[in-house]
């Protein structure tokens, strides 16, 4: 079977890579030039665990390739997937559906009279795959077609893994052939047990805004319980812990924090207001999600100033982790870029290290002194604040901090460090939820 990937973003490179690794043949396509021209020499544009090796053994092998050339990689196609990007429009919150839709008018200008099945994997509200169909037969009324939706559940950070390893894959379709075709592409997972779950159309587009609103949710309320914890002296570790090991509830997705960032859920939960406003049935619980964490990710930067004695000003803070989580170089709705600019703008001395993502954080954050090390960030700091807990921030101990810093004030927005440890050492420390 060849498929044609369109969009070669996250969700596009990584599902088209996979794949290939399956074992069938893959064009993932895109517009823009420069960043095919590095996938063909097989450089990976975004840091992704393992992606560039399985993106390089594939080439190798012959099973995938890239292309700017929409028509030709659709001349041999049987599956064209379109994975382009779905971000909120600036007005109204809604998703901009204008790639999607552009490159439903380029596959319909492109297919001779050939059957092809066309599946929409970006995140589109309901409704979209019909859209999308009624474009196709507009523009080429000799076009042979199924529709399917095929929303993706990967995060950013282990997308590899969570495209081998699902839980579930969804797909909705009309017609038996359109089944028939997906149960063949996704065989290597339901051999292994993955439920596939067909689905109508307008369902399977519900069910991936569900997913991601029902955990921005569970995120935001578990925030919201951490600061009760910090007033009334429960352990927001060990409530979340009591309530994850009731099956109904579960542990993951239980981590209190600085706010939920990235470029799916804040845009996904508003997207799903959306819809509901226009289908005049509004997710109130959803609206209420969304002001919880943009005034969340705000509060950070008071939190921090108030650990300081309520001034930052001539303030030497290290910072550590900027990314929206770790083990992505993805800076999207990164809390840093909400507390940041208040601390330099309140008069604080930034210096801030991150593993993989200061190159965007340096376009984005101005006034900060980017360092090549943790060591380097926290040498003569009169605070530490830590934003992300990216696994090599684990291994530093109290001894380590108080050798290089000047001050004892830690600010740890992830909970990485160990309370009692840091209390013993004498720090002054500040965590989520104790
Ligand atoms: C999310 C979903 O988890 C994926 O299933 C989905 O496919 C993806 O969006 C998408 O729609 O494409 P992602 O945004 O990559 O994936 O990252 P998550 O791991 O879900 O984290 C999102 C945010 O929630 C991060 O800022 C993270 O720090 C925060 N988070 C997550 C918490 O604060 N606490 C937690 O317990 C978990």
């Amino acid at each position: 079977m060849n498929i044609v990937v369109i969009g070669t973003g996250y969700v596009g490179l990584v599902s088209g890579t996979c794949f290939a690794e399956f074992g069938f043949n893959v064009t993932c396509v895109d517009k823009i030039a420069e960043k095919i021209t590095k996938l063909q020499q097989g450089i990976v544009p975004i840091y992704e665990p393992a992606l560039d090796d399985m993106v390089k053994r594939n080439i190798a092998d012959g099973r995938l390739s890239f292309s700017c050339d929409l028509k030709d990689a659709l001349k041999n196609s049987d599956v064209v997937f379109i994975a382009v990007g779905t971000p909120t429009k600036k007005d109204d919150g809604c998703a901009d559906l204008q790639y999607v839709y552009a490159s439903a008018k380029e596959i319909a200008l492109s297919l001779d009279d050939r059957y092809r099945l066309i599946v929409v994997k970006s995140t589109v509200p309901v409704g979209t795959g019909r859209k999308v169909a009624q474009i196709i037969k507009v523009n080429n009324e000799k076009a042979n077609f199924d529709m399917a939706s095929n929303p993706e559940f990967l995060r950013e950070g282990s997308a590899i893994e969570d495209f081998m390893y699902p839980d579930r894959v969804v797909i909705g379709t009309d017609t038996e052939k359109a089944q028939k075709i997906m149960a063949k592409l996704y065989e290597p997972l339901s051999k292994d047990n993955v439920p596939l779950l067909f689905t109508e159309i307008e369902t399977s587009e519900l069910i991936k805004y569900t997913a991601n609103a029902f955990l921005a949710m569970k995120i935001t309320f578990i925030n919201e319980i951490s600061d009760l914890c910090e007033k009334c002296g429960a352990n927001i570790r060990d409530v979340a812990k009591g309530i994850g090991l009731d099956s109904r509830i579960g542990s993951k997705f239980l981590q209190a924090g600085p706010g939920y960032g990235g470029s799916c859920f804040p845009k996904d939960t508003l997207a799903l207001i959306q819809i509901g406003k226009e289908y005049s049935s509004p997710i109130r619980s959803i609206e209420t999600v969304v002001s919880i964490n943009e005034k969340r990710k705000k509060d950070m930067a008071y939190r921090i100033i108030d650990a300081l004695g309520g001034s930052v000003e001539g303030k030497d803070i290290a910072v550590l982790g900027v990314t929206f989580k770790p083990n992505t170089d993805d800076m999207r709705e990164a809390p840093a870029l909400d507390i940041l600019p208040i601390l330099t703008k309140a008069g604080a001395k930034l210096k801030a290290y991150d593993p993989k993502g200061m190159d965007e954080a340096a376009k984005l954050l101005k006034d900060i002194e980017w360092t090549a090390s943790s060591s380097e960030a926290l040498k003569d700091a009169d605070a530490l604040v830590i934003l992300t807990e990216w696994e090599e921030f684990y291994k530093i101990t109290p001894t380590d901090l108080k050798k290089l810093m000047k001050g004892k004030t830690i600010i740890d927005l992830r909970n990485v460090m160990d309370l009692k440890a840091m209390k013993d050492e004498g720090f002054t420390y500040s965590c989520i939820g104790c």
